[in-house]
């Protein structure tokens, strides 16, 4: 068995401020430790994350969630054996400040540190939650991220398709805001489409037609517009039950694109050993039933990691940096805080840019 290597995780790309840290060893992990500082109140006033409010929100509370998970776990800085930080990609002001505490942490203990990709923390996440080896497909789902991934490694990504422009986790939010349900909306609009009709109203379903995993969610919320205000218009305001039913058909349609397109990356790449789902909208009963039925019929195992793991924090972080600093990857002062960071740094370009900062 490999040695173990104790990791110190800090995560603070969006929204969340998350320290953890992990006891690893090559194929385990053991959580000692994971703090995640919120900050909806922050920007609740906004309907949406204020970039400098956010990069300010870190800088006050990263110090203390770290002291916050060495406590928890009982531990000294000097217990540590490497300082994991997420580098990229996400908003700067908030990953600039996550950076600046690693070198510092790094400088004063003379702990090694390593820049990670956040969206790599949540490609191999599957790894030590559910025993996961390479390859496998990954989608990730959130508010900021769509994208399949086939992961070969812990340093080898291959993008085979993602969104065009809104993640299905910033359409679920505009949704709510649109039907005057509260943020963030997945949660309010899967609860409410429980007792909703989803074939009332057909919304589109964007890019079945088009061959290829890509994936298009932002012309969904003026069909739901259009539909809102044709209710609206034809009876001077909506009932619960409109609000439920458009709420299911929109639901629906997002559930029907992640399953056709899942079912295309998965016929695409029949040399995986599991298929995994991670990001926010992973919590989404409708999604993940929907994805594991399809896992189940392609006869590939499935796994949704616990969703403490699912959305961001820094247990993935601490995770991707031990699997990169087993493979020999370093940083030093010299690393960066990238705003724009694509794991496959073949695929072509994207378009666009979500409420939560690029769509790498
Ligand atoms: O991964 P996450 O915590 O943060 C990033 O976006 O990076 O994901 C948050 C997103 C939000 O857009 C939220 O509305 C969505 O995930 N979400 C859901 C559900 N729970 C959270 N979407 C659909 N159904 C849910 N139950
Ligand atoms: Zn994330």
């Amino acid at each position: 068995m490999s040695h173990e290597l104790t990791v110190l995780g800090i995560e603070s790309s969006c929204d969340d401020t998350a320290a953890a840290i992990l006891r690893t060893r090559s194929d385990s992990a053991q959580v000692a430790s994971s703090v995640v500082f919120g900050q909806t109140e922050v920007h609740a006033p906004y309907g949406g994350v204020v970039p400098e409010l956010a990069a300010r929100a870190h800088v006050e509370k990263l110090d203390l969630a770290v002291t916050e998970a060495l406590n928890r776990a009982e531990m000294q800085l000097a217990d540590i054996d490497l300082i994991a930080v997420t580098a990229g990609p996400g908003l700067i002001g908030g990953v600039l400040s996550g950076v600046m505490l690693a070198k510092g942490l790094s400088v004063s203990t003379g702990i090694p540190f390593i820049g990670v990709n956040h969206l790599a923390g949540h490609a191999l996440t599957p790894r030590f939650t559910d025993d996961f080896v390479f390859p496998y497909l990954m989608l990730l789902v959130s508010g900021g991220h769509c994208q399949f991934l086939r992961v070969d490694g812990a340093e080898a990504f291959v993008r085979l398709g993602g969104t065009i422009d809104d993640a299905p986790g910033e359409a679920f939010d505009k949704t709510a805001r649109l039907l005057g349900l509260p943020q963030p909306g997945g949660p309010e609009v899967e609860s409410a489409a429980k007792a909703g009709d989803p074939t009332r109203y057909t919304f589109p379903r964007p890019l079945l037609d088009r061959a290829g995993c890509d994936m298009s969610f932002s012309g969904l919320k003026t069909a739901l517009l259009r539909a809102r205000d044709a209710i609206v218009a034809d009876k001077g305001g909506m009932t619960s039950q409109d609000r439920a039913d458009l709420c299911a058909g929109f639901q629906a349609s997002i559930v029907d694109v992640l399953i056709e397109k899942s079912h295309r990356a998965l016929a695409n790449c029949p040399e995986v050993t599991g298929f995994a789902v991670a990001g926010g909208v992973a919590a989404n009963q409708a999604v993940r039933a929907g994805l594991e039925a399809l896992a189940m019929a392609s006869n590939v195992p499935f796994a949704a990691p616990p969703l403490k793991f699912c959305t961001d924090n820094a247990a993935v972080i601490a995770w991707a940096g031990a699997e990169a600093y087993r493979a020999g990857q370093r940083s030093d002062l010299g690393l960066s805080a990238r705003p724009r960071w694509p794991l496959d740094q073949t695929a072509p370009a994207l378009l666009g840019s979500g409420k939560k900062g690029a769509k790498a």
